[in-house]
Order: C-alpha cells, then sequence, then structure tokens
C-alpha cells in the first residue's frame, strides 16, 4: 500500500473521524495507523442499515480509541473536537432509495448531524482542518460528461440535496468562521470493508456479493450505463491529500475514475474474477427509476492539477482485491442467518 507524499503532515497529530466504523471511515483509519505515529480517534453510532461494523476495525483494537456515540448529541461532539488537528467528516447516510423513503431521516444524518458537528468545532476548535465527503450525486441528471465542477448541481433525490446542503455548511463556516474545510465529491467506491447486507447502499457491493454467492447479479434496464468507480484505498488517498493541503480550503474537487465502465462490463468482469455467478436483465424498478442518473461519470481534473491525484488502482485489480477480502472474512459481513461465501 502507497503512502501518501503529504503523510508527514500527520505525524504526531490527532486524527478524527466521524463514521469511524463504516466502509471509507475504517480504512482511513487503517491507512494511518499503519503509517504510525498518529492518534486516531474514531466516532461511529453503528446505526442500523448504515455500514458501519466493528468487524472494520477489529485489527487496529487498542491502536485507535472509539467512541461509540451519536454526532447530533452535542454534548458528546463539544468534548470530542477540542484538540483535534484534522476531522474527516464521513459520518452520513449513503443511501439514496432510503432517503426518499425516510427523508426525515437523512435530514437528520446528512445535515442536523453535520451542523451539530460544525458548531462543536466553531465552539470549541474554530480553525480545525475539516475534509467533507460529499457525493457526484448532487449534480443529477449530466448535461455533459465528464462532470466537472463548474457543472449545474440539481440533485434528483432527498440524500443529494441533503448533502448539497452539509457542502454548503461546511464552506460557510470556512467563510465566516475561519474553518478549514475542504469538500471531496466521491463517485461510486468499492473494496474492502463495505456493507453486503442489503442493496440500498451501492450497486457494486451487491454485484459483488451476488457474484460470490453464485447468484444472479440484475442489471436494471439493458445494463449499459456507463459509471465510473474508485477503489477505496484511492479514495483514502484523495483525502489524505486534501486534509494535509492549504491550497484546496474552501475548495469542492471531485473524485472520478479513469475510465467509465457499462454495468454490464462490470457483472462480466465480477463473474470472470469469481468464477461464478450470472446476469439477469430486469426492467427498472419504478422507485430506483424515478432517481436514476443515467450514464454519469466525473472529470477528476481538479484535484490532479491542485493535489496531484489520480485513481491508481485498474478496476480489475480493485475487484480481485476486494472478493479475496471477503472470501475471507464475508460472514462478518452478512446476516447472522447466511452462509460464508466459501
Ligand atoms: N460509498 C460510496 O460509494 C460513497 C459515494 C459518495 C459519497 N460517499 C460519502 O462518504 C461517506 C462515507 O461513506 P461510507 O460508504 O463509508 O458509508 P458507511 O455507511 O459505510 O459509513 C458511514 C458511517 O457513519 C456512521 N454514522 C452515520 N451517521 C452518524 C451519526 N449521526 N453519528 C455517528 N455515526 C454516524 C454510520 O454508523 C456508518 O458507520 C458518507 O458521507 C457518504 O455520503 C460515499
Amino acid at each position: 500500500m502507497t503512502i501518501s507524499k503529504s503523510f508527514g503532515e500527520y505525524r504526531g497529530r490527532t486524527v478524527l473521524i466521524t463514521g469511524g466504523l463504516g466502509f471509507i471511515g475504517s480504512n482511513l483509519a487503517h491507512r494511518l495507523v499503519e503509517a504510525g505515529e498518529v492518534e486516531v480517534i474514531l466516532l461511529d453510532a453503528l446505526l442500523p442499515d448504515q455500514g458501519g461494523n466493528a468487524f472494520n476495525v477489529e485489527p487496529l483494537r487498542g491502536r485507535v480509541k472509539v467512541h461509540h456515540a451519536d454526532m447530533r448529541d452535542d454534548s458528546v461532539m463539544n468534548h470530542l473536537v477540542g484538540g483535534v488537528d484534522y476531522i474527516f467528516n464521513l459520518a452520513g447516510s449513503v443511501s439514496h432509495l432510503d432517503s426518499m423513503t425516510f427523508p426525515q431521516r437523512d435530514l437528520e444524518l446528512n445535515c442536523q448531524a453535520q451542523l451539530a458537528l460544525l458548531e462543536a468545532c466553531r465552539s470549541f476548535n474554530p480553525h480545525v482542518k475539516i475534509v467533507f465527503t460529499s457525493t457526484r450525486q448532487v449534480y443529477g441528471k449530466p448535461l455533459y460528461l465528464p462532470l466537472d465542477e463548474q457543472h449545474r448541481v440539481s440533485p434528483l433525490d432527498i440524500n443529494g440535496i441533503n448533502k448539497l446542503a452539509a457542502e454548503y455548511y461546511h464552506l460557510l463556516y470556512q467563510r465566516v468562521y475561519g474553518m478549514r474545510a475542504v469538500c471531496l465529491r466521491l463517485t461510486n467506491t468499492y473494496g474492502p470493508r463495505q456493507l453486503l447486507r442489503h442493496d440500498r447502499q451501492g450497486f457494486i457491493p451487491w454485484f459483488i456479493r451476488a457474484a460470490l454467492t453464485g447468484g444472479e447479479i440484475e442489471l436494471f434496464g439493458d445494463g449499459r450505463q456507463k459509471r465510473d468507480m474508485n477503489y477505496v484505498d484511492d479514495v483514502v488517498e484523495a483525502l489524505l491529500l486534501a486534509g494535509a493541503d492549504e491550497s484546496c480550503e474552501g475548495e469542492i474537487l471531485n473524485l472520478g475514475g479513469d475510465e467509465p465502465v457499462m454495468l454490464s462490463e462490470l457483472a462480466a468482469e465480477l463473474i470472470s474474477i469469481t468464477g461464478r455467478g450470472t446476469v439477469r436483465s430486469t426492467p427498472f424498478p419504478t422507485e430506483r427509476q424515478l432517481i436514476d442518473i443515467g450514464n454519469c461519470y466525473s472529470s477528476y481534473k481538479k484535484i490532479n492539477t491542485a493535489l496531484g491525484w489520480r485513481p491508481r488502482t485498474p478496476l480489475r485489480e480493485g475487484l480481485r482485491r476486494t472478493v479475496e477480502f471477503y472470501r475471507e472474512h464475508g460472514r462478518y459481513y452478512l446476516a447472522q442467518d447466511e452462509r460464508t461465501f466459501s
């Protein structure tokens, strides 16, 4: 695993990761701990139906501090943020579909909780560096591709609207209170330690699960929708680079993949890697069709120019590593009554 060239910035510092038991947060924690000499604090409420999983940080036991608490709880946040040098703010709700079913809940997790963190910082650590993970879903249906940061924002679902508001909260606290915030708009991210129990947190883990169980990978419509994807190690690298750099404070930066891939191609790749699974085309379920954005992929030119970031992991290699992880640890990511993948 490569170590960020900016990693020296983190030596001897204290880093708080909100959503630290989730998919991306725990991978970030692993990277920071492996590099050494960083005090890592994780905050996570292990909310039901989200990607938080104690197993994600089991190998880090004794080397990170874990706070099982909710970011909406002012008293916890006021206590936690003081003395922290960097906050990677990853706690939030990811599911676009769930946001349409439970809009108030999405509002609480993606807006109210974010304000609680920012308010705690304003009072107890006003100049802290915060890296916020947003989503390229804020653009809505693309007017042109690849999406750059100049593309108009017009989210098509509640989650996209609330994540956009949260971006603006971070940038407002930057402008008005001197906080040092940067927002990354992530694209579909995949890799080890991602939730597999249900299909509402992204299609990639669900495809992986179907292939590993020798089941059917369901393609909605003709499966020709093009998407870009980032392997989680590359996303972690972007987070670390953005955290360590001062020139991007107050900015929004897209992440993105090198080559967009049709969903049918992704399915074929997974079947080839696992040697299992089949594909089935099925009509788009209405609730998904209504919030579908069609072909969608982002340009990462801005972050490449500013920080030198680009995705390094080829899709097949990233999928191979992910499959290997779940073959070994799959039982921790399935419901108790489900079998392992082996
Ligand atoms: N995974 C992706 O493909 C993707 C794409 C775009 C954006 N993002 C963003 O990246 C961030 C991390 O995503 P992920 O895939 O790791 O999600 P995840 O569900 O695996 O992790 C999120 C974690 O945050 C925790 N959490 C949520 N609200 C909380 C609160 N109020 N207090 C304490 N803990 C709370 C959950 O328990 C969970 O463990 C999210 O903000 C998401 O919107 C992810």
